[in-house]
């Protein structure tokens, strides 16, 4: 069985769409994150098909369950960490588990789920205590109480400093090795690269790219470029020299020549030492998922996804 198909999901606020005719389907066994912009959708279709909102057209099947008929079964079978995860203040994440085990009615080893979600040095301490890190990892454990095959974590580790992220990370890369399916969300790009088997990029509602970061990236990318610091008029002179496509990024003093080729940095490079010119800093670069993502979004965002910048950024850079 197919744990996540989604075919033409819809979803309005008023006259906002929020999730706006998306498909996708997540396999058995993978890792599938959905990125985006603030605003993009992610935490509604991600609601959706936890049963947690109704669509307003589309197809929905969670483990074979239509999620707002059945959410009641539905519910059993998956483990869900919420955006913003809380929980009572005075409770210590062994409670917590062994509250959640009885609210489903089961029994559980609050150790060995603690083990799992690398927390088990500080069981005892309570919530309100627990590092960011820590309540992440206590949402973990808890979304584990009922055994699931399927996982939804919204931004898991939004927040933490780049070690307790990693913790978390080989939390879910064990959740993973267990065969367990898993979609999660992230601002991280690194994140997404690193953890998932698919990702899909979402924008207004709308799936704009899907696949494997590696797809996605030769896909939308710009390839491998060859890069020196040099002037305008260097870029000029190479590009009237040489059969290469020429950029310049002035704010950064950059020339930027994509590379099919070895021939081609070797043409490049020939060119701006017979200029005379003053050049230094030869690098080679290929797209990031980032790059990618900020070239497919058109919207800068910073670390916590905040948009700082509404302009496409490639804007200074120029043909010469
Ligand atoms: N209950 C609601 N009522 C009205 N509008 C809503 C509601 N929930 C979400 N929205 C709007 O729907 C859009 C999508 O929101 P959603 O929370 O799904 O985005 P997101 O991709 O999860 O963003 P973030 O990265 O900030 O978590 C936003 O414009 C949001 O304001
Ligand atoms: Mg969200």
């Amino acid at each position: 069985m197919i744990p996540i198909e989604v075919s033409n999901l819809k979803k309005n606020y008023g006259s906002l769409k929020a999730v706006d005719d998306t498909s996708f389907q997540v396999n058995n066994g993978e890792v599938f994150a959905l990125l985006g912009p603030n605003g993009a959708g992610k935490t509604t279709t991600i609601e959706i098909l936890e049963g947690l909102r109704e669509r307003d057209g589309g197809d929905v099947k969670v483990l074979g369950l239509d999620p707002w008929k059945n959410g009641y079964e539905l519910h059993q079978k998956i483990g869900v960490i919420p955006q913003e995860f809380n929980f009572i203040e005075k409770i210590t994440p062994r409670e917590a588990i062994i509250y959640y085990a009885d609210l489903f009615n089961i029994k559980v080893n609050p150790d060995e789920i603690l083990k799992e979600v690398l927390l088990e040095e500080s069981t005892k301490t309570n919530f309100d205590n627990l590092s960011g890190g820590q309540k992440q990892k206590m949402g973990l454990a808890l979304s584990l109480v009922n055994s699931p095959e399927l996982l939804f974590l919204d931004e898991p580790t939004t927040g933490l400093d780049p070690n307790a992220r990693r913790a978390i990370w080989d939390v879910i890369r064990g959740f993973k090795a267990k065969g367990k399916t898993i979609i999660l969300t992230t601002h991280y790009l690194d994140e997404a690269q690193q953890l998932s088997d698919r990702v899909a990029i979402m924008d207004h509602g709308k799936i704009v790219a899907m696949g494997t970061s590696d797809e996605i990236i030769e896909q939308y990318g710009s390839g491998e470029r060859l890069e020196i610091r040099g002037s305008e008029e260097l870029a000029r002179y190479i590009k009237a020299n040489t059969e290469l496509h020429v950029d310049y990024d002035g704010s950064r003093g950059i020339i930027s020549m994509p590379i099919k080729q070895k021939n081609d940095a070797l043409a490049g490079l020939a060119a701006a030492e017979k200029s005379k010119m003053e050049w230094s800093d030869i690098t080679t670069r290929r797209d990031s998922l980032d790059d990618v993502f900020v070239r497919l979004v058109s919207r800068k965002l910073s670390e916590h996804g905040e948009i700082l910048d509404e302009h496409e950024p490639k804007e200074e850079i120029k043909d010469v």
